[in-house]
């Protein structure tokens, strides 16, 4: 319908805003692609040694995600789930970057969050509780990505749950450098400069 195409479309313009390249080229800290595993993310930005910094590109990149299916709500649920799609599809593939974006975790709560806070709670738990023990951003993002669809399909939302489903195959496959570092010992740790 319209109203779908219409949140889709919201969503990618807001999706699409690279917060990670925007803070730290402001701050003076030329291209985040440059250093560390060459990602836009909050992540990459933390190697830069600027927490600030990288904690304003998780807010950035996971409220634009919010705000999109909160306004696309107005619409109805479809169009909701529309934005939320096309924010996360918005942050991985930006026109403006040549379609070279980021890997979606931060987008992936920021939208997790407009539609199911106790989802998020339960994501909260497993990312931060791996992040903390293992100190591995990409395993903990991993993990707690494959347990949404789950969480969401137990709380009685089938179609938030294959919205996630599909946004986790999505993570999944843009971290398959990340997964290749971590089978072979080689994945930088939480916090390591690259
Ligand atoms: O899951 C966190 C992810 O974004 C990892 O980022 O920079 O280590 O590839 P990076």
């Amino acid at each position: 319908t319209v109203s779908a195409l219409g949140g889709l479309a919201l969503g990618y313009a807001l999706g699409s805003i690279p917060f990670g390249l925007i803070l730290t080229r402001f701050a003076g800290l030329g291209d985040v692609r440059a250093i560390g595993s060459g990602n836009i993310g909050a992540t990459n930005v933390l190697r830069t040694g600027r927490k600030g910094l990288a904690a304003a590109t998780l807010l950035g990149d996971a409220l634009k995600g919010t705000a999109a299916v909160l306004i696309a709500k107005n619409l109805g649920e479809g169009p909701a789930l529309a934005a939320g799609l096309g924010a996360f599809l918005g942050h991985l593939f930006p026109v403006w970057l040549g379609f070279k974006g980021g890997k979606g975790v931060a987008t992936f709560i920021g939208v997790l969050l407009a539609f199911s806070p106790p989802a998020l709670g339960i994501f909260a738990i497993i990312w931060l509780g791996l992040a903390f023990a293992l100190k591995y951003s990409s395993l903990a993002a991993l993990a707690a990505s494959a347990a949404t669809p789950v969480v969401l399909w137990a709380l009685g939302a089938p179609a938030q749950a294959l919205l996630f489903l599909l946004m986790g195959v999505l993570l999944w496959w843009k971290h398959a450098p990340n997964i290749r570092r971590l089978a072979s010992g080689t994945e930088g740790r939480i916090g390591q400069k690259g």
